[in-house]
């Protein structure tokens, strides 16, 4: 019995060499390609953006219940004047400040791209609508 599977390895082995090789590298390549745009988009998504970088003032639903944002007089983000603000406009207050260029909204400055903006000022509409 023992013998028949040594005997049965063998030439499995001396294929292993090279083309198991290549074979795990092919295996390799298509599981990483599937878990790219997971990994890709985990990095990127605006939820872990907003709880890291903004539920500290904003409150983690938008809905502007932390100390700084009574401190600040924050609007809600489910205030009607907000879900009235443009994309656009969301997306220049967390790049640029808006147009006061607010130094606390700068967020360019920070390491948040033009695309991670834009995911998120989808996300703080959507947020607090809830
Ligand atoms: C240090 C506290 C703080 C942090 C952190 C912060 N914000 Fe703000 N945010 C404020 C304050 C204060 C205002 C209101 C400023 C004003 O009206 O002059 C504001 C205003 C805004 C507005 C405009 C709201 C409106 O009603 O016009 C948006 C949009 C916004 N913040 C998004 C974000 C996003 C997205 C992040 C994270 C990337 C973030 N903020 C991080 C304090 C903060």
């Amino acid at each position: 019995m023992v013998f028949k599977v040594v005997e049965r390895s063998k030439p499995v082995a001396g294929w292993t060499s090279k083309g198991c090789f290549l074979f795990a590298f092919i295996i390799l390549a298509v599981v990483c390609s599937c878990w790219l745009p997971l990994i890709v988009q985990a990095d990127d998504t605006a939820s872990a953006t907003y709880a890291e970088r903004c539920a500290v003032c904003h409150g983690p639903t938008g809905r502007a219940d932390t100390p700084v944002a009574r401190k600040h007089n924050l609007k809600p983000f489910n205030s009607p004047d907000f879900q009235n603000t443009s994309e656009e406009a969301i997306v220049d207050i967390i790049l640029n400040g808006g147009p006061q260029k607010r130094a606390s909204h700068q967020f360019s400055r920070k390491g948040v791209t033009p695309e991670s903006a834009a995911h998120l000022a989808v996300f703080v509409k959507q947020l607090s609508r809830q």
